[in-house]
């Protein structure tokens, strides 16, 4: 599926520098007259560059790897020493350093153990989603997904005023979509940084589609690469199953570091809703799925002593589908994450005190889940929902149940918590406490995002 790295090609101009001139005691020699070609074959960690001019001579080749000692000089330049000998490689363009930095960057490790993704997240973790990413058939999933494309492309092309000869940063770009949109928005100079291999597929579709000389794709996580120059607009869509799952918010807000002072997000904000809800079939489908487990002579065997696991393990799964609002048995509570002001950290344990008023009575068996996402820009505000009342995504809803369901009347109130606590896995773990006030029922579970039950098939 995925192939090598691919080679990559500069035109420089190269300057051999002695140790007199780096530290200022000699002039430098007159850089080369004619731009020279500089190749760079990644191998494994390693990379070999050579520098080769008009005549197919090679003036220059070293390896690049974790000990090539080397400094970025100005906006366009890098100096690369090898034992008591210097060279300075002068780029045509801030954009072709910075893909040069990223490939040395990779070569040197640099990075690898201070890097905040690296130092969030589990490298089992890792692989495992960048290779989901990396499948054409799942950017191909989610580019269709209407209601998700199509709500992109409107926020961004309807407010053109905010892309219009702006420079913008794609943050997970994967095909490259949206950068896409917002060059037809008139976006001057797009970054699409991507991380898994699928990065080198948007840079075919850049290249068919001639827009080289806007959109550069740059492979890489963000937490590792470097840009040229700070941005103006930030783009993405960082969200996962209800809103948080995958941590890729935190990416989002990571690459604000990139954005001018008074740049833009979009989207903007988000808001998680939920509700508590009732569904006696789901609840008891749950608890059947681990009958399987009270089979006293299955092939001989007695599964029975494991029955109480299996219902732990189940519970567990947070409920990926969707349903009918009847189900619902209170007004919602919502909790807004405002991407502009919000930092990786506040992310890192997010806790959301509720309390409804119940409208129904009856068994509360859970709590439901949703979220939406608000695109503010200077000419309008586009929403992409993922409620129940509105078109599904493939978000679905998320619904929690509680281990034990609480009977309550209408009028009552149903307060507590559900406190998300983020883990190395890329997801999060789920805490749930409720609890009648007017009879003192209490009941509550602990969930794993990263292991959600796809009940909509
Ligand atoms: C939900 S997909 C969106 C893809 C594309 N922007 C679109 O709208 O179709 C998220 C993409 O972000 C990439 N990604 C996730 N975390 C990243 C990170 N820290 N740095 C760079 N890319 C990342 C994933 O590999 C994936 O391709």
């Amino acid at each position: 599926m995925a192939r090598g790295p691919a080679r990559l090609q500069f035109r420089v101009q190269l300057r051999f520098v002695t140790e007199e001139q780096l530290f200022g005691a000699g002039p430098l020699s007159a850089p080369t007259p004619k731009s020279l070609r500089l190749e760079v074959h990644p191998a494994g960690e390693e990379a070999d560059a050579t520098v080769i001019d008009a005549d197919g001579v090679c003036v220059f080749k070293c390896l690049l790897n974790r000990d090539t000692e080397c400094c970025r000089v100005g906006k366009e330049s890098v100096l690369i020493t090898l034992g008591y000998n210097s060279i300075l490689l002068k780029f045509e363009s801030p954009a072709d350093l910075s893909s040069f930095s990223n490939t040395l960057k990779r070569c040197r490790k640099e990075k690898k153990e201070s890097s905040v993704f690296s130092q969030r997240t589990e490298e089992a973790s890792a692989v495992q989603y960048f290779q989901f990413y990396g499948c054409i058939s799942q950017q191909q999933n989610m580019m269709q997904d209407f209601v998700r494309t199509a709500t992109y492309h409107r926020a961004i092309l309807q407010n053109h005023t905010d892309f219009r000869d702006k420079v913008v940063l794609d943050v997970g770009c994967g095909s490259g979509i949206l950068s896409f949109f917002a060059v037809q928005a008139g976006a001057r100079r797009v970054y699409a940084v991507e991380a898994s291999s699928v990065a080198q597929y948007a840079e075919m579709l850049v290249k068919n589609n001639h827009l080289c000389d806007k959109i550069i794709v740059v492979p890489g996580k963000i937490e590792d690469i470097s840009l040229p120059e700070a941005v103006d607009v930030i783009i993405s869509e960082p969200m996962g199953y209800m809103l948080f799952n995958e941590r890729m918010l935190e990416s989002y807000l990571h690459s604000k570091k990139w954005l001018k002072a008074n740049g833009m997000l979009f989207p903007t904000f988000g808001d998680i809703h939920l509700a508590p809800f009732s569904d006696e079939q789901l609840y008891m489908e749950h608890y059947s799925r681990a009958n399987f487990w009270c089979q006293h002579c299955f092939y001989g065997v007695n599964l029975s002593s494991l029955r109480a696991a299996a219902v732990d393990e189940y519970f567990r799964q947070p409920i990926v589908d969707t349903f009918d609002i009847r189900i619902l048995m209170a007004r919602t509570v919502k909790y807004t994450v405002n991407f502009m002001d919000a930092e990786e950290a506040d992310l890192h344990r997010v806790e959301i005190p509720f309390e409804f008023q119940l409208t129904q009575s009856g068994l509360v068996h859970g709590l439901a889940f949703w979220f939406d996402v608000a695109f503010v820009g200077s000419l309008v505000t586009v929403w992409l929902s993922t409620a129940p009342t509105e078109p599904l995504t493939h978000w679905y809803q998320v619904r929690c149940l509680l281990h034990t369901p609480l009977f309550a009347k209408e009028g009552e109130t149903l307060s507590g918590k559900v406190l998300f606590v983020a883990n190395r896995r890329q997801s999060y773990d789920i805490q749930i406490v409720a609890l009648v006030n007017q009879t003192g029922f209490r009941s509550g579970n602990i969930l794993d995002l990263k292991n959600p039950f796809f009940r909509f098939a």
